[in-house]
């Protein structure tokens, strides 16, 4: 008998986790999602992904929902052991610096422990599994900070020509201050490669920079473009923090990073780490996305400005992604930040 093809998606329920299921189902025989709406317990019910968990069990045919803890060692072993899954898609996480340290144990826990305890599972019972991990720049800690700056009307901007490109793969992620999230996805991102590296496993890290999408469960903590046009919407005062608002995230629409997690199935690689985000064309400040979500959606922002940035935040963050566009040339960001800004109204409407 043909054996059934299985993706396996962790954080099911979240914003990535949700499109992959929604993207791939139609790939697989069977897809199991794992998701315990922990991201509730981090932010309360704004957080909550249980919308979105109904959406995927009533529409996704050969959807398997779980409500299983990651970080549950055994219930993930024999899991793993059960069904054996061709492909592995990782995105379980708490993914917020405040949260992190409100709760570090359990940060860890989620981050670290749950990547370990996962990547040892299919070691040992099918190593053969491609693994996605959702890793993230802030593994990168402030070093981004320490690049020259030159400061512009509504933004930053590095200074030297050789960043023109964004950051790549090869910066520093030591001696630097990561917050404890960074330190934990961090943590998560070593022994993912580690396991590629020294069990020869098809592991690959992406480390994102502000992935977006209307799937987002957006708040004040987590999702910025997202929680920006929610607030716009709904007339809600927004907190810039600190750096003038001219900060600068690149984001990446949740399609564009599903059609790179379908190509990396199709090819994958051993130990590889790459950095994924909108890069230079999709960068924007906040007070930049300010401007253009006013304009498109016609209605003023109500903001106030904190001058006391967020621990450890990048003032400049924009992704190189030559390496990742080299190693994958079929790949290419489809959304543009208008389009992104558009499908965001349109689904928070
Ligand atoms: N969204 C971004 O801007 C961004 C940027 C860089 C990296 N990342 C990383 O990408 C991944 C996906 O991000 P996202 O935006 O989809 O996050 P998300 O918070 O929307 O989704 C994560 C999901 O994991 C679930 N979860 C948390 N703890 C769990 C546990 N103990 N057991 C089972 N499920 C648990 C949550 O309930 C949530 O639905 C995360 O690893 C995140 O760190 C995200």
């Amino acid at each position: 008998m043909k054996k059934k093809k299985i993706l396996l998606v962790t954080g099911s329920t979240g914003l990535i986790g949700s499109e992959i299921v929604y993207e791939l189902n139609k790939e697989y025989d069977v897809v199991y999602g794992i998701d315990n709406n922990e991201r509730s317990k981090y932010f309360g019910s704004q957080g909550s992904t249980s919308k979105i968990k109904s959406f995927l069990i009533k529409n996704i045919k050969n959807y398997k929902h779980l409500d299983l803890d990651i970080s549950n060692k055994k219930k993930v072993f024999d899991l793993i052991d059960s069904i054996k899954p061709n492909n592995v898609v990782h995105c379980a996480a708490q993914p917020s610096h405040d949260t992190a340290a409100r709760i570090p144990i359990r940060d860890f826990e989620v981050n670290a422990f749950s990547t370990l305890n996962l990547m040892e599972a299919l070691r040992k019972k099918s190593k053969n599994s491609s693994v996605i991990y959702f890793s993230t720049n802030k593994v990168y800690g402030d070093n981004p900070n320490k690049i020259k700056l030159k400061e512009k009307k509504k933004r930053y901007d590095y200074l030297q020509k050789k960043y023109r490109n964004g950051i790549n793969e090869s910066f520093s992620i030591d001696n630097c201050l990561h917050s404890l999230f960074g330190a934990s996805k961090l943590s998560g991102d070593i022994i993912v490669q580690e396991y590629g590296r020294y069990f020869d496993m098809k592991t690959t890290c992406l480390r994102g920079g502000c992935l977006t999408g209307p799937n987002q469960s957006g708040v004040e903590q987590h999702g910025f473009l997202n929680y920006l046009v929610k607030c716009n919407l709904n007339r809600k005062s927004y907190t810039i923090n600190g750096y003038k608002g001219k900060q600068v995230r690149d984001n990446i629409h949740s399609k564009d990073i599903t059609n790179f997690v379908k190509l990396f199935f199709e090819y994958p690689r051993i130990a590889e780490i790459y950095n994924i985000g909108g890069g230079r064309s999709n960068s924007i400040s906040i007070l930049e996305a300010i401007e253009l979500i006013e304009k498109k959606t016609g209605k003023k922002m109500i903001y106030n400005y904190r001058n006391v940035p967020r621990i450890g935040d990048h003032i400049c963050y924009i992704s190189d992604l030559r390496k990742i566009k080299k190693h994958y040339p079929k790949w290419e960001i489809k959304y543009s930040l208008s389009a992104i800004i558009d499908d965001l109204i349109n689904g928070l409407m």
